[in-house]
C-alpha cells in the first residue's frame, strides 16, 4: 500500500466543535477538515439565541460533512447553574454589562468537553477572533475541565483575514454564504440578552442605528403609560411574575417582553476587554437588568447591613473573575459559597414600575425584612433611645477631634487660599484641587 492510501484508511483525529450555524463556524468546519485533516463533531447549544430552527442548523453541520451533530438544549442549565449565580453576585462588569456572553462560554465549554469524551476526540474548536474576550473563556474552561485536550482556533489562525477572503474560501469549499454577506454586525445572543459589536458601532461618537436593536423598543415609542410588575424571590431566585410562579426560563421570557415593550434594557458603552484593549459595545438585556435592580432592591431589605456591605465588594470582584474566562477557578468557587450563604433569607417581592426606557423600584417587602418602622418612624422613640446617639458620636469622633486639634484645624479653614493649586493648572482643575484640600 502506497504511503498516501495508508494515511487515507488510517482513522483521523476527531475535533468538537462549538457551532453556531453562522458563516465563521461553517466555514471552521471545512477548514477543520482541509487543513487540518480532522473528523469534524459539531456541538450545537441552545442557550435561549434567537435561531430558525436547531434542526436546520444541525442539517447545514451534516451538509458539510461532520461525522456527528449534537444538538443540546442548555437552556434549563443556563438558568439553574449560570444565571442563578448571576442574580445572586448581581453580576455587572464595570457596573454596567450583566455578563451575557461571558456566562454562556463556560456552559457550553462543558459541554464541549463532554462531547470530546464521548466522541473520544482529542481537540476542542471554537470559532473567536483572537481579538476578543471569548476565545479566553472558551479555552479557560475547556483546559480547566480536561487539561490533556487541544484546543484550535481556526479564525485566530487562518490567513483569511478580511471578510472577502472567508467568503472567497466559503464559496470554494461548498460552505452556503446566503445573507451573511450583509451582516454589518458581530452578534452573539442568549436567554440572558444580545451583545452587538463592530460596523458602525465601531465610531464611539455614532449613535446607533435602530436596527441593531430586536428586543427593546425605542423609548420614545414606548407607551405613554407605565407597566407595574411584581417579582417574587426565594432565596435570592427569582420564582413568580406578578404572583404566578414560573420556571426561570419562561420567567425571564415574559419579563424580557414587558420591559422591551417599554423600552428598557438598552446599554451603549465602552467596555475594557481582557486582551487590553476598548471596544464600544451596545447589549440588550431587558429582563436580566430588571431583575438585578429588584434583586438588590429585596437584598437592601433582608441583609444585614456588614454583609451587605462586604457583598458589593465582592460581587465587582466576582462579576471581573467571570468576565476573564474563571468560571471554573476555585476562588470563583469560593465566592459563590459565600454568595449563596447570603442568598438565604432573600425572599420576598419587589414591585418594578416600568415607563419608556426606565425601570424603577417602587416597592418591595418580605417576611424576613430587617427593615423596623419601630425603629425607622420618627413618631416613636420607644425603640430607638435618641439620646444614645450623643455618646456613640463623641466616641467615634473623638480620634477625629484629636487630630483636628493637634492641626490646629480652625484657624487655618477661614483663611482657605488657593495656594495648594499649581499657576500652570487651569482654572476648573483648580478649583477641584483647592476644595480637595479644604
Ligand atoms: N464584549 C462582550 C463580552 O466580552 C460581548 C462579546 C460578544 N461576542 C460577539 N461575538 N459579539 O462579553
Amino acid at each position: 500500500m502506497s504511503k498516501s492510501a495508508s494515511n487515507q484508511t488510517a482513522a483521523k483525529e476527531k475535533v468538537v466543535l462549538a457551532y453556531s450555524g453562522g458563516l465563521d463556524t461553517s466555514v471552521c468546519v471545512k477548514w477543520l477538515q482541509e487543513e487540518k485533516n480532522l473528523d469534524v463533531v459539531a456541538v450545537l447549544g441552545n442557550v435561549g439565541q434567537e435561531h430558525d430552527g436547531l434542526e436546520k442548523i444541525k442539517e447545514k453541520a451534516c451538509s458539510l460533512g461532520v461525522v456527528a451533530c449534537e444538538v443540546v438544549d442548555m437552556e434549563e442549565e443556563f438558568c439553574q447553574d449560570y444565571l442563578t449565580c448571576a442574580i445572586a453576585a448581581n453580576a455587572m462588569y464595570e457596573n454596567k454589562y450583566p455578563l451575557l456572553s461571558a456566562l454562556s462560554r463556560p456552559l457550553i465549554s462543558a459541554h464541549l468537553v463532554a462531547a470530546a469524551h464521548k466522541h473520544g476526540a482529542t481537540c476542542v474548536a471554537h470559532g473567536c477572533t483572537g481579538k476578543g474576550n471569548d476565545q479566553v473563556r472558551f479555552e479557560t474552561s475547556i483546559l480547566a475541565l480536561d487539561p490533556s485536550l487541544k484546543v484550535i482556533a481556526p479564525v485566530r489562525e487562518w490567513d483569511l483575514g478580511m471578510r472577502p477572503d472567508e467568503i472567497a474560501y466559503a464559496k470554494k469549499h461548498g460552505v452556503p454564504v446566503g445573507a451573511s454577506i450583509e451582516k454589518p454586525y458581530s452578534i452573539d445572543d442568549n436567554l440572558w440578552g444580545r451583545a452587538i459589536e463592530a460596523g458602525v458601532l465601531e465610531d464611539p461618537w455614532a449613535e446607533p442605528p435602530a436596527d441593531i436593536w430586536t428586543m427593546t423598543v425605542a423609548p420614545e415609542d414606548a407607551p405613554d403609560v407605565p407597566t407595574y410588575t411584581v417579582i417574587g424571590f426565594e432565596g435570592g431566585v427569582p420564582v413568580s411574575l406578578d404572583g404566578e410562579q414560573l420556571p426561570m426560563a419562561e420567567l425571564i421570557g415574559k419579563l424580557n417582553k414587558i420591559a422591551g415593550e417599554n423600552g428598557y434594557g438598552r446599554i451603549d458603552m465602552i467596555e475594557n476587554r481582557y486582551v487590553g484593549l476598548k471596544s464600544r459595545e451596545c447589549y440588550e438585556v431587558p429582563a436580566g437588568l430588571a431583575l438585578i435592580n429588584a434583586h438588590k432592591a429585596l437584598e437592601d431589605l433582608t441583609l444585614e447591613r456588614s454583609v451587605l456591605h462586604y457583598k458589593l465588594e465582592l460581587e465587582q470582584a466576582w462579576a471581573d473573575l467571570v468576565y476573564n474566562g474563571q468560571w471554573f477557578s476555585p476562588l470563583k468557587q469560593a465566592f459563590d459559597a459565600f454568595m449563596a450563604q447570603t442568598q438565604q433569607h432573600v425572599t420576598g417581592e419587589v414591585k418594578l414600575k416600568f415607563y419608556k426606557g426606565s425601570c424603577v423600584v417602587v416597592g418591595r417587602k418580605s417576611a424576613v425584612s430587617l427593615y423596623d418602622l419601630n425603629l425607622a418612624t420618627y413618631d416613636n422613640d420607644e425603640a430607638f433611645d435618641q439620646n444614645d446617639a450623643k455618646g456613640f458620636i463623641n466616641i467615634q469622633a473623638l480620634s477625629l477631634k484629636t487630630w483636628a486639634i493637634k492641626q490646629g484645624v480652625a484657624g487655618k479653614a477661614a483663611a482657605a487660599p488657593a495656594e495648594h493649586a499649581p499657576a500652570s493648572v487651569p482654572a476648573p482643575v483648580a478649583g477641584l484641587i483647592h476644595a480637595a484640600a479644604r
